[in-house]
């Protein structure tokens, strides 16, 4: 089940890699760096967020004109940083998301990198409340919404005992301690919390790519720019607590789950979004997998080099002091919870030569499933069965299945779970012995190997600018790499090692180098891709629009704290009683804290719309009871009653009063409880 998903789900990134690949060259596609692109995103969002806040006016009057004066008196700069400020932080969404898909269907979540996984979903935990406290703080017609929406969901929690949302139904309940607490959270509160947890999501891995290649930061601001500038952000109308719009550009990327509570009850959103994240948090075991064995040191062959540890992408190695009492001042050691066994390291490892054939070819470092003499063994084997002219052996990775359907008389293929497990030393050898005419080494594209740097030390090994070099004596134009993507079949790997059989000629990257009018086409498919990345980035931060309300319709708010009647009346204790009481003990009256549930109904044209039992907050059962309720009602008018009894009663109401209205279409009423005259009002 889980493969038929991992495997549709490469099935839907394959034609825009394809074509991306066909655009960008491999290496530079930005499907290969949407981790890093995601941290890019997220610079523009802090430089573009710094300029904003100069300007920013922390206050209920003052936010929304700061925010307008910026797109309009200042739209060159200030509009256009508010935009980018937007529109990067969508992107960061997008990029975001496909990275979480990427890294799923490619499987690369489970094992020792369950860590990266697991770091990254509280990332999600932080980028997202960031984008809705920014929409908070515009103070408009969406930032009401997400306000009223936001306090919904956290007076669902056991948190408050009064409810939050009501400080967002009034505009004499509004207050700018909101505005500097969500500002504080917005500003300075989450964008730590986030920087913290992008550096231990990626501080176990060994060199993580933090920038992508300037390239791509220059399209990926171009395009933002582009799209601040043809699709300025703005504000949707200042905010109104006594006016509900019938429909709002919502953004989606940050606001997915709200329109649910339009029809959910809170519980269920949360209970939705805690079990998306345990999903997401229990994923690289569900279900179980079988690890394979780990690397392991052979430190009568270590000589305490280093180089293993300087490649391992996992950092799954380490030196410690020599412990055999050999010569050299340090050995290897593997952390085993951290190893993926990808025989990285083994192809680093100098002792690992085919050539040793006087002793047991054992080098400092292995892979006890698939060890070097292993892959001797199978290369002797391979070369003894070729026939023909240019006869070819071809070692592939784990993930270049399609190569493994090449195989005729003069072709061998040799699988490997990651290309940099193969030392340099076995194409000398493999030359030198005329074991083969040519060698073909087939493995993940550059910026996309499974075991993320492998694909790039074999590149600077073969290249004779990292050890282990290939030894000066290999004649490269024997050697062809074909850096192909994770699942291969993009390309057509026999036409390309027949290609090269015929020329013996070293090919590199040859599907995607481009010819003649396809360089031409080049900066327009960059400039395309750019465009359709911008478009997608923005168009869902406006649409579909989201009704709020249906055409015609206004909406009631039933909104009050109130202590109900004690259930047991104050007693005065008497003398008798007070003598059998410890000292420290004695008051003159019992009073018991705990009061009534109160009952509340509401009727519009005898129509009952609301009838609940709510009970007193706090342990005790002291405190007060919290009605917040939301009532959509045709335009038009309408007799409405309200009732509460606090006092136990089962029958008829303490308080209650009734009114004719006229509603608006839109307008907004609050129903609310005047503790001072003791009756509700209408407002
Ligand atoms: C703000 C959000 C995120 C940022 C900026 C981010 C960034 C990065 C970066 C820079 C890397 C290192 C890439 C490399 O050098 O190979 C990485 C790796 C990884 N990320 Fe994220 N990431 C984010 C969110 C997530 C999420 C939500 C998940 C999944 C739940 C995730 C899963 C992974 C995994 C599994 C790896 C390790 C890949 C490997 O070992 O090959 N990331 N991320
Ligand atoms: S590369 Fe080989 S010899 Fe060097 S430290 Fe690692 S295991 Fe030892
Ligand atoms: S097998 Fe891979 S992960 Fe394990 S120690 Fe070697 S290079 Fe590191």
């Amino acid at each position: 089940m889980l493969g038929l998903i991992q495997k549709t789900g490469r099935l839907v990134f394959k034609w825009p890699h394809k074509w991306l690949d066909e655009v960008f060259g491999n290496s530079l596609n930005p499907l290969r760096h949407l981790g890093s692109l995601t941290i890019f995103f997220l610079w523009l969002v802090l430089v573009s967020g710094i300029w904003i806040t100069i300007f920013f006016h922390t206050s209920v009057d003052g936010a929304y004109e700061s925010v307008e004066y910026l797109s309009n008196d200042q739209w060159y700069l200030g509009g256009v940083m508010r935009s980018l400020h937007r529109y990067a932080s969508d992107a960061a969404i997008v990029t975001l998301v496909l990275h979480l898909l990427k890294e799923f269907v490619f499987n690369r979540y489970r094992s020792a990198r369950w860590f990266s996984w697991m770091t990254g979903v509280p990332l999600l935990w932080l980028i997202i409340p960031l984008g809705i406290t920014g929409y908070w703080l515009v103070w408009d017609q969406l930032a009401l919404y997400v306000a009223l929406i936001s306090s919904e969901m956290l007076d669902a929690l056991p948190i408050f005992t009064d409810s939050m949302a009501r400080n967002f139904l009034s505009v004499e309940s509004l207050s700018n301690r909101f505005f500097t607490l969500m500002a504080f959270t917005h500003i300075i509160g989450l964008p730590i919390f986030l920087v913290f947890g992008i550096w231990l999501h990626v501080f176990r891995i060994t060199r993580p790519i933090i920038n992508p290649p300037r390239t791509i930061m220059a399209g990926a601001l171009l395009s933002m720019l582009l799209l601040s500038l043809v699709y300025p952000a703005l504000s949707q109308g200042k905010a109104d607590p006594a006016a509900v719009p019938e429909s709002l550009a919502l953004d989606w990327y940050y606001l997915l789950v709200y329109p649910l509570m339009k029809t959910w009850p809170a519980g269920a959103v949360w209970l939705l979004l805690i079990a998306i994240s345990l999903l997401l948090c229990l994923a690289p075991w569900l279900p179980p997998g079988r690890k394979p064995a780990v690397a392991r040191i052979d430190l009568e062959n270590c000589n305490g080099c280093e180089r293993c540890v300087e490649d391992c992408p996992f950092g799954a190695l380490e030196m410690a002091p020599r412990s055999d009492g050999q010569k050299y001042a340090a050995e290897a050691i593997v952390l085993t919870n951290l190893c993926l066994s990808c025989g990285i390291c083994v192809g680093s490892c100098p002792t690992a030569t085919p050539f040793r054939t006087r002793s047991v070819l054992s080098p400092g470092i292995d892979l006890p499933d698939q060890s070097v003499a292993m892959i001797r063994e199978l290369v002797t084997d391979a070369a003894q069965g070729l026939k023909g002219k240019q006869r070819l052996l071809i070692f592939g990775c784990d993930s270049s299945t399609k190569l493994y359907d090449v195989n005729d008389a003069a072709t061998a293929v040799i699988k490997l779970t990651c290309m940099a497990q193969l030392p340099p030393s076995f194409i000398d050898y493999i030359l030198s012995r005329e074991l083969a005419d040519g060698v073909v080494l087939a493995g993940c594209a550059n910026g996309d190997c499974q075991y993320r740097l492998g694909t790039q030390w074999t590149q600077q090994r073969i290249d004779r600018e990292r050890d282990p070099r290939l030894r000066k004596r290999v004649d490269i134009e024997k050697l062809a790499l074909l850096w192909t993507e994770p699942w291969s079949d993009f390309l057509n790997p026999g036409a390309a090692v027949t290609a090269f059989r015929n020329t013996l000629v070293a090919a590199k990257e040859p599907s995607v180098a481009p010819k003649g009018h396809k360089v031409l086409l080049r900066p327009v498919g960059v400039a395309l891709a750019w465009s359709l990345f911008a478009f997608a980035a923005g168009v869902f931060t406006l649409w579909p629009p989201f009704s709020q309300l249906e055409t015609g319709n206004a909406i009631i708010s039933l909104t009050f704290s109130h202590a109900s009647q004690r259930v047991k009346q104050c007693r005065r204790l008497s003398q008798k009683e007070l003598n059998e009481l410890p000292p420290n003990m004695r008051k003159p009256s019992d009073c018991p804290r705990e009061r009534y549930p109160i009952k509340v109904s509401f009727r519009a044209d005898n129509v009952l719309m609301y009838d609940q039992t709510l009970l007193p907050s706090g342990f005790w059962k002291d405190g007060e009871s919290t009605v917040y309720n939301r009532i959509e009602l045709a335009a038009g008018s309408h007799e409405l009653f309200i009732g509460m009894s606090d006092s136990g009663r089962t029958e008829g109401f303490d308080f209650s009063n009734r009114t004719s209205v006229t509603l608006a279409q839109g307008q907004h009423l609050v129903v609310e409880f005047d503790h001072q005259q003791k009756t509700f009002v209408f407002k």
